[in-house]
């Protein structure tokens, strides 16, 4: 038989080493690195050992319990959570420190307590400071007990003495440790153990696990990216740290649809709920200023209207910048080359900057058009009609594709007062219509077939801005 080798295991992250270096290769952490002892045999194998128990299969058509999911009553919350939590499911609330995840979860539990008991550990602040916090979100009268605990052995022990828990949140996982292994709170193993033992916990007493992680700069290692494949629901909670929006957004739902979003505003006295984003998100706009257009977008069920402000100016670097908040940088250099190539633009000599207004994330190719309306609109001093929106992808010969749910956009247009909709070709073009009044009474639809359409239509438009821009298009175009 082979000797066994040496084991050496990095506790950061698990990865397994023939020898020991200061660095693991896998995670790139220092000294995580430790020899630990190899088993004296090698497994026998399952053929071996004493006989399993067979599994009862049955088919998919028997009946189950229906779900006991129970809103909380915070309904932007519930909606992003398919309606309610499910006992026994564990939810991870992942977000970047500081965006108000202690917040809505504490909201969450206090709304939840009406049903039962809810526990909320605290690993971060002391007892006094959520004490303070709840004082400050007036949830004092709320039947949640806190405490503030690190140990995953304690908090377990704390379950299991006498009377039921509804719900448990802990905030935050990267605070926690189970004393079987060596390695510091928030590394890999750590959060992986601690958070296994809890889940464990809570399917088997039923109750809502609700788990709060932070996104770490560095993206997978430690952060709630391990964790995802263990949760029932991953909703990310996110907005600029500079604005008062923030949206909640399930990723991963095993009981209910994701994509779909909440939206909240964090206020002096904590996170409301925001029933009509589009308002909302428009309520800053200043009408007739050129480099803004409305996009009318879809998050999940909910139809959403945002302003996308664009700026092109001359450039007086070699590399002229390209900076993009809120939506995907590839896609607007993508847009970019796209007016360039097919539709003449001279853009290459400029700094474009990007920006979705209000702190909102898109990621909907649908936007392609407002977003290429924005950059024409800057780039001709031509302000976009204040009572337009816009949608459609854009295709890489400039061609502008349908998109889905165009009734539900066109709605929320005409909802929110809007006169016109610059739009893809509804069908595959028979009869070329170009503007045509909606049957059902909402905004005037103009049907932009190609990227070239909506160029004509910002060149051919009167008053535009300054010549020099004027010449920049035409000598080009
Ligand atoms: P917090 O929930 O502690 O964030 P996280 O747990 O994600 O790190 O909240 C962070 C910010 O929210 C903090 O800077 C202060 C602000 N805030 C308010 O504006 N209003 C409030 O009522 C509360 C409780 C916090
Ligand atoms: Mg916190």
């Amino acid at each position: 038989m082979a000797r066994p080798a040496a084991r050496f295991v990095c506790q950061a992250c698990g990865a397994i080493h023939a020898k020991w270096t200061g660095r693991c290769e896998a995670c790139g952490d220092w000294n995580s690195i430790v020899e630990e002892p190899v088993q004296a045999t090698t497994p026998r194998g399952l053929g071996a050992g004493a006989k399993g128990h067979a599994i009862e299969l049955v088919g998919l058509a028997g009946r189950s319990e229906e779900l006991s999911r129970r809103p909380t009553g915070i309904k932007e919350f519930d909606r992003v959570c398919g309606g309610g939590l499910v006992p026994g499911s564990a939810v991870l609330v992942a977000g970047d420190p500081g965006i108000g995840k202690s917040t809505l979860v504490l909201q969450a539990a206090a709304a939840r307590s009406g049903d039962g008991p809810v526990i909320y550990v605290s690993g971060e602040e002391a007892v006094d400071q959520v004490r303070m916090r709840a004082q400050r979100l007036g949830l004092t009268e709320a039947a949640v007990s806190i405490a503030a605990a690190t140990s995953v052995r304690d908090i377990i022990a704390t379950l299991e003495a006498p009377g039921g828990v509804d719900a448990m949140v802990i905030d935050s996982i990267q605070t926690m440790s189970v004393d079987f292994l060596d390695s510091a709170p928030g590394t890999v193993a750590q959060v992986r153990a601690s958070a296994q033992e809890l889940i464990q916990l809570s399917k088997s007493r039923g109750f809502v696990l609700l788990i709060v992680g932070h996104v770490t700069k560095e993206g997978a290692i430690a952060g709630p990216r391990v964790l995802e494949h263990m949760v029932d629901t991953v909703l990310y909670f996110e907005g600029e740290r500079g604005h008062q929006f923030r949206i909640l957004r399930a990723v991963k739902n095993r009981f209910g649809p994701t994509d779909e979003i909440g939206v909240f505003e964090m206020t002096g006295a904590g996170l409301v709920e925001v029933e009509n984003p589009s308002a909302l998100f428009l309520a800053e706009r200043r009408g007739n200023i050129s480099g803004a257009a409305v996009f009318a977008g879809v998050e999940g069920s909910r139809p959403v209207l945002v302003e996308i402000q664009a700026l092109v100016a001359p450039s007086s670097m070699g590399a002229p910048r390209r900076a993009v908040v809120g939506w995907d940088g590839a896609r607007l250099g993508m847009i970019l080359a796209v007016l360039e190539a097919r539709c003449g633009l001279a853009l290459a000599g400029n700094d474009v900057y990007l920006n979705v207004a209000g702190g909102l994330k898109l990621s909907e190719p649908a936007a392609d058009l407002a977003v290429a309306a924005a950059l024409m609109s800057s780039l001709t001093g031509v302000p976009t009609s204040a009572g337009a929106v816009f949608f459609g992808e854009i295709g890489l010969s400039g061609e502008v594709r349908p998109v889905g749910q165009t009734d539900l956009r066109l709605k929320e247009a005409a909802k929110l007062g809007f006169q016109e909709a610059l739009m893809p070709t509804r069908r595959p073009v028979k009869r070329r219509r170009t503007k045509t009044a909606n049957p059902e009474g909402g905004p005037e639809v103009q049907e932009i077939g190609h990227l070239q359409d909506l160029v004509t239509l910002f060149r051919d438009a009167p008053g535009r801005g300054p010549a020099g821009r004027r010449e920049r298009i035409s000598a080009t175009g």
